[in-house]
């Protein structure tokens, strides 16, 4: 290395130099050099695209995507720079954005037929390895979680006593294993639980995100699934946990080459297990769009149940922000039933989000007058007026996929030297089959439900009911 750099002219000696700290990973001192790099040869896309690695190896993440761009627009469009913006959007809990850019990148390498094996190097050294961290041993169980006894009971059912005593549930036609899809608004314990689940049944649990599996390097999104089914085949009884599979095993049809059908291909080869045996692990999809699931993944033996979680019922509020206030100093004249009441439409990570607001106001006072004193009613109302609920939009925002509207039309047509205008409805296309919504019926019936503007009047007036007369 040291020779290759000084037998070179000084216009490169920077980049060089840049390119070495780089790879000894000392990023401050790479950085230093592309910048001076970058004086020397301001129109050097390279040195842009490499800083931009420097600074995401040092998660200034801003800095990085500047950089980047740069590059984009100094060079030619390469698929190595939208890799790395994938990267980026992915730390930034970005994922619409960080697919898009993965399959901008796929899109962009398989027109070139070789990568610059210049970026190949770099990027080599930027990927983490990725199957050691996924597995956990996790320390809540269904004591931990609030309400939700139905939904309890069906897992208990489909998951937990299948894993607890694998004999009897083989005696009874139960097997271990397949896969269950996890539906439901957002924010509503879907995650939470599935860990619960693990912890519950003493099983492995590998929490995989869409992020985990994305690689532009053709045959690196197969390798990642497989590895991931892999360290589960080793630590049976194992719960695989893909949250947002609606990412993973979209509709494969919706694009051409991209990232979302090789993924889907090879867990579905994995899922199928002619090759390799998954007795012992249990596949649990989670995904807020389930009508975006493919349906290969839905055939025997695959997904084969759907769990609904819905948003948390009055009971389950209540028990939720007790469980919440356990450890901290609240008021004797704290009624959780009335909190209850007054989050109607409330997600749990909003209730959660209540808690720590209305936790913080004495908080601050203590910090500022040097009083401290417990949390009020008054505090959670504030709270209230600050977060506020996320569920109603989601309704509507989700309606269109799963409710037939019926849209009004004119025609209009001469008539005895007049114009006649019939206003007559129409049925909009279907928009999802009658499978799926026999399937997803539970939410359908809690979509219809809470977006009819009956359902809305009568929650404003049982909230104002709890807060202005109780
Ligand atoms: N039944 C419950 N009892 C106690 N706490 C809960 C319960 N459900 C969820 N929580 C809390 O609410 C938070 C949000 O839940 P979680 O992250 O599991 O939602 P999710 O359905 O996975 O959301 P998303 O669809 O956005 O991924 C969790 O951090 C957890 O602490
Ligand atoms: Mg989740």
């Amino acid at each position: 290395m040291e020779k290759e750099i000084t037998k070179t002219d000084d216009k490169n000696k920077y980049y060089l130099w840049g390119r070495h700290y780089h790879k000894l990973q000392y990023f401050d001192k790479a950085i230093a050099n592309y910048t001076k790099a970058i004086a020397e040869e301001p129109y050097n896309s390279e040195s842009y695209f490499n800083r931009g690695l420097a600074y995401i190896a040092k998660k200034e993440y801003d800095k990085a995507t500047e950089d980047i761009n740069k590059a984009i627009e100094l060079g030619t469009d390469f698929p190595e720079a939208h890799h790395a913006l994938g990267n980026i959007y992915d730390q930034k809990q970005d994922f619409a954005r960080a697919r898009e850019e993965y399959n901008k990148a796929i899109e962009l390498s398989s027109k070139q037929e070789k990568l610059h094996e210049e970026h190949e190097i770099t990027l080599e050294e930027h990927k983490p390895a990725k199957e050691f961290e996924l597995l956990e041993k996790p320390d809540v169980n269904f004591s931990d979680v609030a309400g939700l006894k139905n939904t309890k009971e069906m897992i208990n059912e489909a998951i937990i006593y299948p894993i607890k005593k694998p004999e009897l549930a083989e005696k009874y036609g139960k097997t271990v294993g397949g896969g269950v899809i996890f539906y439901g608004p957002p924010g509503c314990g879907k995650t939470y639980i599935g860990k619960a689940t693990a912890g519950e049944s003493n099983a492995s649990f590998l929490n995989v995100k869409i992020s985990d599996v994305m690689d532009m390097y053709v045959g690196n999104t197969e390798k990642n699934i497989h590895n991931i089914f892999e360290t589960a085949r080793n630590n049976t009884p194992a719960i695989i946990f893909f949250d947002e599979i609606d990412g993973v095993g979209g509709r494969r049809d919706a694009t051409q080459q991209s990232f979302e059908k090789r993924a889907i291909n090879q867990f579905l080869t994995e899922m199928d297990g002619v090759e390799y045996s998954n007795e012992g692990i249990l596949i649990v999809g989670s995904t807020n769009a389930p009508w975006y699931l493919d349906p290969a993944l839905r055939r025997a033996g695959r997904f084969s149940k759907f769990i609904y979680f819905p948003e948390p019922d009055k009971k389950t509020r209540e028990e939720i922000f007790k469980i919440h206030m356990r450890e901290k100093p609240i008021d004797k004249k704290i009624r959780f039933g009335r909190l209850a009441r007054l989050t109607e439409g409330y997600s749990t990570a909003d209730i959660k989000e209540v808690c720590d607001e209305a936790s913080a106001i004495p908080w601050k006072e203590a910090l500022e007058g040097g009083r401290e004193r417990k949390i009020t009613m008054k505090d959670f109302l504030q709270a209230m007026g600050k977060v506020k609920s996320s569920l109603p939009q989601w309704y509507t925002s989700v309606r269109k996929f799963l409710i037939k509207e019926e849209e009004e039309v004119e025609s209009r047509g001469e008539y005895k030297g007049g114009v006649i205008v019939v206003k007559h409805k129409r049925a909009q296309e279907e928009l999802i089959s009658e499978g799926e919504r026999e399937l997803f019926k539970d939410l359908i019936k809690d979509v219809s439900k809470q977006t009819s503007t009956n359902h809305r009047i009568l929650r404003r007036i049982r909230i104002a009911f709890a807060r202005h007369i109780m």
